[in-house]
């Protein structure tokens, strides 16, 4: 029988972006409660090893130092095609696991997370995913697993396995690619690898386009594939969703599985919630109605119990299908609601969000801003939310929202698939979903929401359904630490 080393568990966590540092999407929410969680997971669990989580991201210039107890642990230079450039990683206490930030020149100090320039993207996260792998090997500090995220970080996992360049160091490290978002493969960086001396690879297994993306390199090169969601994990194995990887992602299906992000439910508490006016949980629903009371004032609509809130929060996007839900709306001239949409994007589609406003003065409001104060209060008092994107990895939105009391309307997909129940009956649904991405199965279903709102009790039931829901990250901890402890037995049995 194998048995677990009873020494301790090293996991590096690689992620472009994380809270409390930085965050800009999902991934960000992701990656800086995911160790957090996995810190506790252990803590609490009896017979498990100890762990030691570190999580690496770059050093944006956004980061608010001030915040943070960082010092400077140690320089090094990484090697590129013809040039060497030095990298300097701060190491932050302030955490429940140490986390490191690496600067170094080409992670520019005056330029945004994510660059409109790919090359410039190319560089900046080759040179980062570079500069971890040395990190180790400077330290000494050998993980037993990596855990990569998206396009940023996924050369991590490559690297570790190129013998020219490390050796064997990495012989017993088993690695991991988190996929939060397939389209963004890394297309256009190209040129930032060349400099940095990172080849293309030689796997014809690989799509021909797909050898020097940093994404599909990944998934190539890491022993396990998990999306943020089951739904997810068998959606890119199809040619709907597998933007031309399914072919590949299908003859290595065995290392593909999906496991669901869970909540910050600290920060998202209705019952605590400093940013709302007013705090409730599913025992206290009646008082939603002074916060919904609240903002409807605020924005020059006219309040009514009667009257359903429709709330969006969103980046304005395809992915997101804002258009879907802009057509949608359009249609429902007949019908009593009123809708708030909150967020920013495509500047196209932001004007049509501009004009369905116009169109709809006394029912619609665009709020064209990024506001994290007014999502939450957006969230107390909704009745009910839009989400109904094309694809959808996970999700965030429906989990706060279900936790809030706003009663979701999302497109059968995905992580929303994952949690949302559309029972029909009312004893255990939590939402209403659609199937087809088009603006008519979009409208039908808001349809049925709406006629759902009319039986108050039904639609309160279903309300406190959402609320019940245990959308914590304590399952999805487990899953992951039984992920990693699979994987280390894997590596340290002769
Ligand atoms: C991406 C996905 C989203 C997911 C998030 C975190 O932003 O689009 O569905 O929830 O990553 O994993």
């Amino acid at each position: 029988m194998k048995t677990v080393p009873s020494s301790t568990l090293k996991v590096l966590v690689a992620a472009s972006e994380a809270e409390p540092f930085i965050k800009v999407g999902g991934l960000g929410d992701v990656a800086g409660s995911l160790p957090s969680a996995l810190v506790d997971y252990f803590k609490e669990t009896p017979d498990l090893p100890a762990l030691d989580i570190r999580l690496f991201i770059p050093f944006h210039s956004q980061i608010q130092t001030s915040k943070f107890a960082i010092k400077k642990e140690i320089s090094f230079p990484v090697m590129g095609a013809s040039e060497t450039f030095m990298a300097d990683v701060y190491a932050c206490g302030s955490l429940k696991f140490p986390a490191y930030l690496i600067a170094g020149e080409p992670i520019p100090t005056d330029a945004s997370v994510y660059d409109p320039n790919p090359i410039v993207d190319g560089k900046k996260f080759s040179f980062f995913s570079l500069a971890i792998v040395e990190f180790c090997r400077a330290v000494g500090w050998i993980p037993d697993i990596i855990f990569a995220n998206d396009w940023h970080t996924a050369l991590v996992p490559y690297l570790a396995k190129d013998q020219e360049r490390f050796g064997l160091i990495f012989e017993k490290t088993r690695t991991i690619l988190g996929v939060h978002n397939l389209p963004f493969m890394g297309g256009g960086t190209q040129a930032g690898l060349k400099e940095m001396g990172i080849k293309p690879s030689q796997d014809f297994r690989l799509p021909k386009w797909a050898r020097h993306m940093p994404l599909p390199l990944g998934l190539d090169s890491a022993d396990r594939i998990i999306t943020v969601s089951p739904g997810y994990a068998r959606e890119i194995l199809t040619p709907e969703f597998g933007c031309g990887l399914d072919g590949f992602l299908y003859t290595c299906q065995s290392k593909v599985t999906g496991i669901l992000n869970g909540l910050d439910t600290v920060t998202w508490n209705p019952a605590k919630d400093p940013l709302i006016v007013e705090t409730y949980t599913k025992l206290s629903l009646q008082k939603r109605a002074v916060n919904k009371q609240e903002i409807l004032t605020r924005l020059g609509l006219e309040y009514d119990p009667r009257t359903p809130l429709i709330i969006m929060i969103s980046r304005i996007d395809q992915q997101k299908g804002i258009d879907l839900a802009l057509e949608a709306i359009k249609n429902l001239t007949g019908r009593k609601f009123q809708i708030v949409i909150l967020g920013v994007g495509d500047p196209a589609l932001e004007d049509a969000c501009k004009t369905l406003e116009e169109t709809m003065p006394d029912k619609a409001r665009f709020l064209q801003r990024f506001d994290q104060t007014l999502s939450h209060q957006l969230y107390s008092a909704g009745d009910m939310i839009l989400i109904p994107s094309r694809y959808e990895p996970c999700g965030l939105t429906q989990m706060i929202a279900m936790r809030y009391g706003c009663v979701p309307i999302a497109r059968n997909t995905g992580g929303l698939s994952d949690t949302i129940l559309d029972s029909k009956l009312e004893t255990d649904q939590t939402g209403f979903l659609f199937d087809k991405a088009s603006p008519e199965a979009c409208e039908k279903c808001i349809e049925r929401a709406l006629n759902a709102f009319i039986n108050q009790p039904g639609w309160q039931k279903i309300q406190k359904n959402g609320m019940k829901t245990d959308l914590s990250w304590k399952h999805s901890a487990k899953k992951y630490a039984d992920e990693f402890i699979s994987l280390w037995k894997k590596s340290s049995s002769p």
